[in-house]
């Protein structure tokens, strides 16, 4: 499952972030890739471990801690800081799947990668290619966002970054450990939780059907959820 969260950043943030990055020195991107994505991964990453990094991950994290849409989609139990990347033209990232289990910098702490995040900090009109390409169960997804948006899918997927041909396409990206392993039981909590707002619209608060259809999701959330 594919989900469109729009506006994480607004436009004065994105610019904001732009403007500190394009102040970074840029590294390879192999420094954070397994062993066979490295072959096949071709663009630019800002150092994870700098200011820059750490400051604009926080507001990023700030920033989904707000949001109903990627708690409800993603039902985070860690995230990991997020890591922020270029691609020039001719740079791109061929297919691959990311690693299953990453350990946290500066932390005792590993976490499990179910739930992949692109945040997309240049618009469409900015770059050509560079399309986020996303096998999912229902066919390859292509994905190309306004700056501000991001896209939330699951970490299990094959993905890719079509080459870019004109300009440069930034982004940040990263992983998130969920309540829920597994992306079939994450899915339907999230169409769940979807119906009851849409209940919640057409019925008060008290009514009978939005009652019973709440403590079915959080019962099946407490059956579910790892912590
Ligand atoms: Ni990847």
């Amino acid at each position: 499952m594919l989900v469109r969260i729009p506006n994480v950043l607004s436009a004065e943030d994105v610019a904001r972030f732009r403007h500190i990055l394009e102040q970074q020195s840029w590294v390879d991107g192999k420094v954070t890739a397994g062993e066979q994505s490295a072959k096949a991964k071709y663009n630019l990453q800002i150092p994870q471990d700098s200011d820059a990094a750490r400051q604009l991950g926080e507001h990023i994290l700030q920033a989904l801690g707000r949001n109903p849409i990627f708690h409800s989609a993603a039902l985070p139990l860690r995230v990991y800081p997020p890591l922020f990347n270029r691609y020039d033209a001719g740079m791109q990232f061929d297919m691959h799947v990311d690693n299953a289990i990453r350990p946290v910098p500066g932390t005792g702490f590993r976490l499990r990668t179910d739930v992949s995040s692109t945040l997309f900090l240049s618009d469409p009109d900015e770059y050509d290619g560079g399309e986020l390409v996303i096998q999912d169960t229902y066919g390859q997804q292509s994905v190309k966002l306004p700056a501000g948006d991001m896209v939330v899918y699951p970490s299990t997927s094959l993905h890719a970054v079509s080459p870019v041909t004109r300009g440069s396409r930034w982004a940040s990206f990263f992983w998130t450990q969920s309540m829920i392993r597994e992306d079939t039981q994450r899915a339907l909590l999230y169409q769940f939780d979807q119906s009851i707002m849409e209940t919640r619209k057409a019925l008060p608060d008290d009514h009978p059907a939005v009652l019973g259809l709440t403590a079915t999701y959080h019962n099946l959330l407490r059956q579910w959820a790892e912590l």
